[in-house]
C-alpha cells in the first residue's frame, strides 16, 4: 500500500497532517526547533496573546499530579505586537500557525483579533475562551452561553479569517456552548482546555499552587476530552480540533474517530518534545495497518452499538 494521505482541513485551514502543538505548551514555535522540524507538523497554536505583555502568576505555578500536571501560569505572554513583529517572522515559511487570543474584556479580545487579522503567517485565530485559572476574564467567558455568544460575535466582527473558539470543559453542557459558537459564525471549535483542579500539600496543609486552583492537563483528562468531542460532534456541524491528554497515536486516532478533524498535543511535549511527530508517524502506521488510504476517512468513524431495545 502507498503511504497514507495524512492531509486534513480544520476550520478552512489546510493541514499537511492532523497533529498540531497546543497553545501554551510550545511557546511561539521557535522554542521547539532544537527538538523537531516544525515544517513536519500539521501546525502549531502559539501561546495566547493579550494586547499588552503579561507576566503571569508567581511560583509555585506548576505541579505534577498522578496522571498529568496542574498549572496556573496565568497566560504569561509577550503581547500581540511582539508576536507579530518578532516571534512570527522567526518561524520558517509554510507552517500553519494559529494565533491564540485571550483578554479580560470582550472589546479587548476583539482588538487582539483586529491586530492579528490578515497578518502574514497567521492561518487562523483561536479564541481562548476557557483559561481555568485567570481571575479577571478567563473562565467565565466560556461558562455563560450569553457571554460566550457576545464574545464570539465581537471576535467574528473583528476578523474575516478562520475563527476557532477553544471551549472550556468546566461547564455543564459542552454541546450547548458549541451550538452558541456555530450560531455566532465561528468556523470551528477546539476542545478541551485544562480542567479546573487543586493539589494539596498535606504537610504544610496548604494548596501546592500559590493561585490555589489550576488547570489539570495530561493523560488524566483524556476520557473527559473524548467524551466532549463526541458530544459536540453529535450537536453541531462545525469542524472540531480535539485536545486533552494525547500521548500516543492511538489517543489521537480516538479523537479523530470521535469526530475531530485535527488534534493538538500539549503536556506530553514536556516529557518528550518530539512526541507530536512520533504521533504523526503512528497515525500513518495505523492507517497502513488498517488499510485506510486517507486519514480523513477516519473522522467521525466511531462505530456505535445498536440502540438497546426497550
Ligand atoms: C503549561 C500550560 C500552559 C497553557 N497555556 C495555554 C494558553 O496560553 N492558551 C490556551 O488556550 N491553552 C493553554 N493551555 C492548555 C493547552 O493548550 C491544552 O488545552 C491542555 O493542556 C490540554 O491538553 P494536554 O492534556 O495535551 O496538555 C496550557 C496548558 C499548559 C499545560
Amino acid at each position: 500500500m502507498e503511504s497514507p494521505d495524512l492531509k486534513t482541513e480544520f476550520a478552512g485551514v489546510s493541514l499537511a497532517n492532523p497533529v498540531l502543538l497546543a497553545s501554551g505548551t510550545c511557546g511561539y514555535g521557535s522554542e521547539f526547533e532544537p527538538f523537531l522540524d516544525l515544517r513536519e507538523l500539521g501546525g502549531l497554536v502559539a501561546k495566547s496573546l493579550t494586547l499588552e505583555p503579561r507576566f503571569g502568576n508567581k511560583p509555585t505555578r506548576i505541579t505534577e499530579t498522578p496522571a498529568g500536571m496542574l498549572n496556573a501560569i496565568s497566560l504569561e505572554n509577550v503581547g500581540v505586537e511582539a508576536f507579530l513583529n518578532e516571534k512570527l517572522p522567526a518561524l520558517p515559511d509554510g507552517i500553519a500557525v494559529i494565533a491564540s487570543a485571550f483578554e479580560t474584556e470582550i472589546d479587548r479580545y476583539a482588538e487582539v483579533c483586529r491586530r492579528l487579522d490578515g497578518a502574514k503567517g497567521v492561518a487562523a485565530i483561536e479564541i481562548n475562551a476557557s483559561c481555568p485559572h485567570v481571575k479577571a476574564g478567563g473562565i467565565e467567558f466560556g461558562q455563560d452561553p450569553k457571554v460566550l455568544a457576545s464574545l464570539v460575535r465581537s471576535c467574528r466582527g473583528a476578523t474575516r479569517g478562520p475563527l476557532i473558539i477553544k471551549l472550556s470543559p468546566n461547564v455543564t453542557s459542552i454541546a450547548e456552548m458549541a451550538r452558541v459558537c456555530e450560531a455566532e459564525g465561528a468556523d470551528g471549535v477546539a476542545l478541551i482546555n485544562a480542567v479546573q483542579g487543586l493539589m494539596v500539600d498535606v504537610r504544610s496543609r496548604k494548596p501546592v499552587l500559590r493561585n490555589i486552583l489550576g488547570g489539570l492537563s495530561g493523560p488524566a483528562i483524556l476520557p473527559i476530552a473524548l467524551r466532549m468531542v463526541y458530544q459536540v460532534s453529535q450537536a453541531v456541524g462545525l469542524p472540531i480540533c480535539g485536545i486533552g491528554g494525547i500521548s500516543s497515536a492511538e489517543d489521537a486516532i480516538a479523537f479523530i474517530l470521535c469526530g475531530a478533524s485535527a488534534v493538538q498535543v500539549g503536556t506530553i511535549s514536556y516529557t518528550n518534545p518530539g512526541a507530536a511527530l512520533e504521533i504523526r508517524d503512528g497515525i500513518s502506521a495505523y492507517c497502513q495497518e488498517q488499510g485506510v488510504a486517507a486519514v480523513r476517512e477516519l473522522i467521525g468513524a466511531l462505530e456505535l452499538p445498536p440502540p438497546a431495545r426497550p
